[in-house]
């Protein structure tokens, strides 16, 4: 006997995707960092495939927002490109080839009933910027970005009414700076890392403000990819070093965002180790002043924590000296990426986000099952039968409805993807969305989970 799982009236169901991993590289007018990478190292990515086309969505998109309404999709989220929009990074002057693409964009979204949700960054930084001012390390790059920002509030505001500001900002630092799996690839720059975080922050809040500046009739917030840090022990130093996973890798982008100031506890290590964020008192006046009005949490995985073995491993400063993450034995892994999977952790997420966070409203922004392979799944029809993914979202639905009932203040769940996408460095290898493409022709093909998905949205329910 099924139990069915009713959500909250209005609640969006959707998916997530971004610019840089869907459009292709048509009419655009920079490169960003990940399309550089690509260019100048092709070898880098799986089976050599790169953003270039990617899911072509710049030439797919009216279609494709057919195939999200016939499953179900009543929101969906995607990211305003910089390199795309901007003709002029220095002043912000858009570019019209860039405003009509977003305008039409946009307004197919609007036809087929999707409330479309339009972020500022998915980690892709016009090169130009990086290796003229170093990107993110540049205060002068975070008004540059403030600049984009108020552009596409007035170029789109009027038919936009949800913005973030940034995606996952925390990988920006952890892929590129610390451990060297996202362009510019570099390892074990502590200090810069941490410096970028203060500075990404900034970025967010200058951002809010031109939002709010330009009055429109909206709301903006910020999408954390929020990764609970349980201990292996309950011995102090493995406390110790679930605390400080949690408040570097979470609360430091967290705290700021919502409560307008970063956690005590880590400001004083990291001053005391001589590696603080440089940011001024206004500065910090502008980020408490410029909060989010909702919050988006990406949730694929949990970290698994101990006491590290080899704190002085690193000559530079590294948040390694105090945490390390281990294989936790007894957990579920995703047999085709490699990932835990552990639902319980929204549950967790949305239970510290309502006792810690003022019960701000937030939705699940993207969790989704990466499958390698997922060919061998292919029937006869043409259509893969991915219940491994509905089992997946259903385990992780369930845990999210349990934390609604208890009062969270969540609004939506969103997976990724819509449509398969691209993936930095994975590229096309881990598939996830609810509809197959085909790289050869383009062509698109509905997954049993995108079937699944409109059952669940037209129900407003699951059935566990
Ligand atoms: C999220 C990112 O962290 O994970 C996406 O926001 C990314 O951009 C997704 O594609 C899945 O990661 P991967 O490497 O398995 O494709």
């Amino acid at each position: 006997m099924k139990h069915k799982l009713t959500f909250p009236d209005g609640f969006w169901w959707g998916a997530a995707s971004s610019g840089p991993q869907t459009e292709g590289w048509a009419g655009k007018k920079h490169e960003n960092v990940m399309d550089t990478w690509y260019r100048t190292s092709r070898k880098d990515f799986f089976d050599g495939v790169g953003p270039d086309v990617a899911s072509d969505f710049y030439h797919t998109y009216p279609e494709d927002f057919k195939l999200m309404k016939e499953i179900g999709m009543n929101s969906f989220r995607t990211s305003v490109q910089w390199t795309r929009l901007i003709k002029d990074l220095e002043t912000g002057e858009a570019d019209p080839e860039g405003v009509k693409f977003y305008k039409d964009m946009i307004a197919k979204a609007k036809k087929n009933g999707i409330e479309l949700i339009l972020n500022l960054h998915h980690f892709d930084m016009p090169t130009e910027l990086l290796e003229k001012y170093g990107g993110w390390q540049s205060k002068h790059v975070v008004d540059l970005f403030k600049k984009f920002a108020k552009t596409a509030f007035e170029e789109f505001g009027d038919d936009v009414r949800y913005w973030t500001t940034f995606n996952e900002p925390m990988v920006i630092p952890e892929a590129g700076w610390l451990y060297g799996f996202h362009y510019p690839k570099l390892v074990g720059q502590g200090k810069e890392a941490v410096e970028i975080i203060g500075n990404i922050n900034l970025a967010s809040a200058k951002a809010i403000k031109a939002y709010r500046d330009s009055k429109k009739n909206g709301e903006i917030g910020i999408i954390l990819n929020l990764t609970p840090a349980y201990p292996e022990s309950d011995s102090k130093e493995d406390a110790a070093a679930a605390k400080f996973a949690d408040e570097f890798f979470n609360q430091s982008f967290l705290d700021p965002a919502i409560k307008g100031e970063f956690p005590k506890d880590l400001e004083e290590l990291l001053r005391k180790d001589g590696v603080l964020w440089d940011l001024s008192e206004e500065d910090r006046k502008t980020i408490a002043e410029n909060t989010v009005d909702f919050l988006g949490v990406n949730y694929y995985h949990p970290k698994r924590v101990r006491a590290p073995k080899n704190p002085d491993k690193y000559e530079n400063w590294m948040p390694d000296r105090y945490f390390e993450e281990y294989e936790w034995k007894e957990g579920r892994i995703n047999p085709y990426r490699g990932w835990e999977i552990f639902p319980k952790a929204i549950y967790d997420i949305a239970k510290n986000v309502q006792d810690n966070y003022g019960n701000i409203k937030w939705f699940i922004s993207e969790n989704g099952m990466g499958v390698e392979g997922e060919e061998r799944f292919r029937k006869e029809d043409g259509s893969i039968e991915d219940d491994y993914r509905i089992d997946f979202y259903n385990e992780h639905l369930a845990h999210l409805h349990k934390a609604i009932e208890e009062g969270s203040n969540c609004f939506g769940f969103h997976a990724w993807t819509a449509m398969d996408c691209w993936s930095w460095n994975n590229a096309y290898k881990n598939r996830y969305g609810f509809i197959g493409v085909d790289l050869g022709d383009q062509s698109r093909k509905i997954k049993k989970s995108g079937r699944w998905l409109k059952e669940v949205s037209d129900e407003n329910a699951i059935l566990i």
